[in-house]
């Protein structure tokens, strides 16, 4: 729209009339807007809201194959996702106990709580897991791509190290690691995006919980990720010391050094080492 004269014209005329309204008038008006509002909220939606918006979308979204997180992104409302999707009490309850799957590692298992494992989560911002570290077992260095953390330890010892970002240094301008022995009930905080880890330093089991700030917070180890790259890559990364033909033996060598500290655990833990 130009903004005519007549345009500005209307526009004044407009505000002059909505500053210069009597207070009764204006008085008048709110009270009819109040009463429309109450009528809505009060009576008619009362009863609409609580229905279902498409009663029987949900048995036909879940005929679909439709996992219950889709079916709740589907959701018109978080009132319908609860009445359609959520509909046994039970669908609140994650247990992470029950939900180790055996774990790729040998040192223990961390339990994701996302919205795919625990789709009450859908929505909700917040995730969770918890760390079953049996003696010397080690969470590799890891980030999380989509989630600040809040580790609660209620169980044992951990090591934990977080490498925040560039720029973070100690006092002699070095990249600072930042490094802590946690013990039952501390707590620390892993910010979105850094590297860190925990290692079961003792020869009983550490177990934490970790709050996430994100259903979808997501993992990636540090150092697969980095050593997936082309072999020419990482050779550049290292400033070209090395051949990239030598990549593949330096790929060999990164779970022996974690190994190495893994190791001298075993040994004061009498713990003869697995294969
Ligand atoms: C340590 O954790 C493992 C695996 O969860 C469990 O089977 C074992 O009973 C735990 N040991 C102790 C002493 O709690």
């Amino acid at each position: 729209m130009k903004f005519t004269p007549t345009a500005a014209t209307a526009v004044l005329a407009f505000c002059s009339g909505a500053f210069a309204a009597p207070p009764s008038e204006s008085k008048t008006e709110y009270h009819t807007t109040m009463s429309t509002s109450t009528m809505m909220y009060g009576t008619k939606t009362a009863e609409s809201m609580a229905k279902p918006t498409m009663t029987g979308a949900s048995d036909a979204l879940a005929k679909l194959g439709l996992s219950k997180t889709q079916q709740i992104f589907l959701s018109d409302t978080r009132v319908d996702a609860i009445n359609n999707v959520l509909k046994d009490d039970k669908d609140f309850v994650f247990n992470f106990f029950d939900a180790q799957t055996g774990g790729p590692g040998k040192g223990g298992e961390v339990v994701p709580a996302n919205r795919k494992t625990f789709p009450a989560l859908t929505n909700t911002n917040i995730g969770g897991a918890v760390g079953f570290l049996g003696p010397c077992g080690f969470n590799t260095p890891h980030v999380h791509p989509r989630a600040t953390e809040f580790l609660f330890l209620f169980e044992g010892e951990i090591m934990s190290e977080m490498v925040p970002e560039n720029g973070v240094v100690d006092a002699n301008g070095k990249r600072r690691d930042i490094r802590n022995k946690l013990e039952k009930f501390d707590s620390t905080v892993y910010f979105q995006g850094s590297i860190h880890s925990q290692f079961n330093t003792g020869c009983g089991n550490a177990t934490f919980f970790a709050a996430l700030s994100s259903e979808d917070f997501g993992v990636g180890q540090a150092a697969d990720e980095l050593f997936s790259l082309d072999d020419d890559t990482i050779a550049a990364v290292f400033g070209n010391n090395i051949d990239g033909a030598r990549v593949d033996e330096l790929r060999g060598f990164i779970p022996e050094s974690v190994a190495l500290g893994v190791e001298q655990c075993l040994k004061k833990c009498n713990i003869p080492k697995r294969k």
